[in-house]
């Protein structure tokens, strides 16, 4: 065993992974991760969604490395530094329209925190209302907002005031063959669950606009637009949780962009930096204003050597017009796992957006989940050199979420180890 692995185990708490996946990563670069001993792993899952812009891009580690050498930290909200002052200008030039002010924390929960807190500050409301089948963190607030217990188990009770609205889940709703009645009739219910599980007093709906933990979830196209109608009503603002679907991932600079809304504060983290910790959460003016002195701070939040990955991470996606090619990439690797679908009843259903690509593996008609497949399936394709993720509420979403400058060469090989790992697991057809 190798001395990494067997520090992992002496050393490291990872009592709450399954098992750690037996690689001891060495480095990478745009798509290829590579090990100690020299083999190569093509990444289609980019350490959770994160190195969009491709692992160690040079012109992100040109940025961070110009910026180490000046300035590491000061507490960018004690001091002014240059980097946040750009990276935060910049936000508000590709953010959806109005929301012009930054705050800049470190990691995905610590920002949902912060939007928490400045909803309830602005409205002066106190409730939630969230999704089934929703992830928006490991801290207790964030916890408090999930809609799934495989992440909160042992750790309730949670924070009063919350309430779940259903998850806008086609394929496993009443409405599998008509999604815009499965958008209409999720967004009527959030109505239902302000009058029947609030006090009516709720401060903000949070949503992943495209869900990922819960299974890559893409809400019918007229979703939102509905949901907005619901929560203008009752004067409820709109958190769109964009950790794991923004920066350019689902082929737009950020999800929500798809369904034509605009959210009161946007949250972003993960592909932020390009694999530098950084989080944000972006508001309107007056909503921003709601944070009187005292109110909220983060002694790394805003570090000068993200903010400046992060502005040279932002900029390449422009200028290489990465939603533009997620959006093509993601559309060609969906239609060949369709091809795929047609051949293995495995396969239930095929989704996503751009380069966020869930594939759900079922075993019958029923759609009872095939989770141990989907597992068999990952371990299948990492020792055939291919890495994936594993996920969905039921744990039997194939998660294809590659860096966006893979090539289609990397996706046909991608694709064609999934073909093979699919052969490996398919089980006589049931149906
Ligand atoms: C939608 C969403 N929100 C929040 C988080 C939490 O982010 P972090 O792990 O950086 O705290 C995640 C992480 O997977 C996520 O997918």
């Amino acid at each position: 065993m190798s001395d990494t692995i067997q520090k992992y185990k002496d050393y490291v708490m990872t009592g709450f992974m399954k098992s750690v996946t037996p690689i001891v990563v060495d480095h990478a670069s745009g798509a290829i991760v590579t090990d100690v001993n020299g083999r190569e792993y093509l990444d289609c899952f980019s350490g959770i969604s994160v190195v969009n812009a491709g692992h160690n891009n040079p012109e992100v580690i040109a940025a961070a490395k110009a910026q180490m050498d000046k300035l590491v930290h000061c507490a960018s909200y004690v001091y002014h530094a240059q980097p946040v002052a750009d990276l935060a200008e910049k936000m508000a030039q590709i953010a959806p329209r109005g929301l012009t002010k930054t705050f800049f924390g470190n990691g995905g929960a610590e920002a949902i925190e912060g939007a928490l807190k400045l909803a309830r500050l602005f409205t002066g409301k106190h409730e939630f209302i969230a999704l089934h089948a929703s992830f928006h963190g490991r801290s207790w607030g964030a916890l408090s907002i999930t809609g799934n217990w495989g992440r909160k188990k042992r750790g309730g009770p949670y924070a009063p005031g919350v309430a779940f609205a259903p998850a806008p889940y086609s394929y496993r709703s009443l409405w599998r063959d008509d999604p815009e009645e499965c958008g209409r009739q999720c967004a009527r219910a959030i109505g239902e669950v302000v009058r029947f599980a609030t006090s009516n007093d709720v401060a903000a709906f949070i949503a992943e606009p495209v869900m990922g933990e819960g299974g890559i979830i893409v809400p019918p196209p007229n979703y939102f637009k509905e949901v907005k109608k619901v929560l203008d009503q009752y004067g409820i603002l709109f958190i769109a949780d964009e950790v794991q679907s923004g920066f350019a991932r689902t082929g737009k600079m950020f999800a929500i962009e798809h369904f034509g809304v605009v959210p009161d504060i946007l949250v972003t983290a993960k592909g932020i930096a390009d694999g530098f910790p950084l989080s944000a959460f972006t508001a309107r003016p007056e909503i921003a204003a709601a944070y009187k002195p005292g109110d909220h701070l983060s002694t790394f939040g805003g570090n000068p050597v993200s903010c400046a990955a992060s502005l040279a991470n932002i900029r390449y996606m422009e200028r290489e017009n990465l939603p533009t090619r997620a959006r093509e990439t993601g559309d060609y690797a969906m239609s060949k796992l369709r091809e795929l679908q047609k051949q293995n009843p495995l396969i239930g259903d095929v989704r996503g957006l751009g380069l966020m690509i869930g594939v759900e593996l079922v075993k019958d008609e029923k759609l009872t989940p095939a989770a141990a497949e989907a597992e068999t399936l990952r371990d299948a394709m990492l020792r055939q050199g291919v890495l994936v993720g594993v996920g969905g509420i039921y744990g039997n979403v194939v998660r294809f979420q590659p860096p966006l400058v893979i090539t289609r060469q990397q996706i046909d090989h991608a694709i064609s180890v999934f073909a093979a790992a699919l052969q490996e697991v398919a089980q006589p057809a049931t149906v």
